[in-house]
């Protein structure tokens, strides 16, 4: 009781703050997220992504050195696939000599232990946008998980350690458990995007990528039949517990920010990690306010991203991963 508890004693000074601090960041935490193209010597940057870029091989290979030497020992892999590649239900993502599979190749021979992760979606090779395959105006389930489990095989063939289905199809956790265990892939891990929300911050990766739903008729314009309404909470657990249940090992929400209080709340919920995923919306957002000079963009952040962890984060993804490394060293 006050005064005998005066809890600005503990605020003093910077050594007492680090000296009780609950909540530290460290190049542990983080998850890279890259965005690899085809081509040469490419180093492009994302219109609405500043400072972030598409790499075609060569340059990811210099990237993932970088990375290592900063401490950072996990990337998450997207690629961008011409539109002549693109059909409805994503052939080119089982090419075996695809970009997805040769950019795992390529991590792995720049730098073997760096750990491989993988998208697993359909929507960068969806001539519609979608994650799924598209059939009368409908996002097609179980023929979509099939073709889920095969593009996990194919990336844990090319030497990925955990694919990441990002598609919010129901069962294709088990799907793809299943077809990982017969091949014999049972160290290939599973992180799934489980509490996936229908959010409006994932545009700037759609520039990334080209991968938003077209605009054509008969086709859906959004992703609500399939990634969660934004109002629920209850919903996100049902999700993750039905995820672990059929083999997740990790167990994701996206967006980050927006969506603490899910992450909390499966913490307390459930025994295995949890990552958050802070969307290219919201690093855009901090990108703009702070060019403008509206917002200190190293505080802000570091803000957030303790935020994260405070929540309840295990794992971080996340477009600052290299700027908050840099920033702590
Ligand atoms: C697609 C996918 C998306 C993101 C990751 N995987 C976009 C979407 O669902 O439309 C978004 C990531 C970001 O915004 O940073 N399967």
């Amino acid at each position: 009781m006050y005064p005998l508890t005066r809890n600005r004693r503990l605020r003093t000074s910077e050594s007492i703050r680090s000296l009780v601090r609950e909540t530290i960041i460290t190049p542990n935490d983080f998850l890279v997220p890259l965005f690899v193209v085809d081509g040469k010597g490419i180093r492009e940057e994302i219109p609405s992504m500043p400072n972030y870029y598409r790499y075609s091989l060569d340059v990811l290979s210099l990237e993932v050195k970088e990375l290592w030497g900063l401490g950072l020992k996990s990337v998450l892999l997207f690629v961008k696939v011409p539109e002549q590649l693109k059909d409805n239900k994503g052939k080119e993502a089982l090419n075996p000599n695809g970009l997805m599979q040769r950019a795992i190749k390529t991590v792995k021979n720049a730098v073997p232990e760096m750990l491989v992760m993988t998208d697993v979606a359909l929507d960068p090779y969806s001539k519609f946008g979608h994650d799924g395959i598209v059939k009368n105006g409908m996002i097609l389930n179980d023929e979509t998980c099939e073709v889920l489990a095969d593009m996990s095989l194919s990336h844990a063939e090319a030497g990925a350690n955990f694919v990441a289905p990002s598609d919010m199809m129901d069962g294709r956790i088990l799907s793809i458990r299943e077809a990982l265990e017969d091949a014999g892939f049972i160290d290939t891990g599973i992180m799934s995007y489980s509490a996936k929300y229908a959010s409006a911050l994932y545009g700037p990766f759609r520039d990334a990528l080209d991968s938003a739903p077209v605009d054509l008729q008969n086709i859906p314009k959004d992703k609500k039949t399939y990634q969660m309404d934004p109002a629920n909470r209850d919903e996100a657990i049902r999700e993750v517990e039905m995820d672990i249940d059929e083999g997740a090992d990790i167990v994701m929400v996206k967006p980050g920010i927006c969506y603490l209080d899910i992450v909390r709340e499966i913490r307390n919920q459930v025994e295995v990690p949890v990552a958050v995923y802070q969307v290219s919306g919201e690093y855009a957002m901090i990108k703009a306010a702070s060019e403008k000079g509206w917002l200190d963009h190293d505080a802000v952040m570091m803000e957030q991203m303790t935020a994260i962890k405070r929540a309840g984060a295990h794992i971080i993804a996340s477009y600052f991963a290299k700027d908050v490394v840099k920033l702590i060293s």
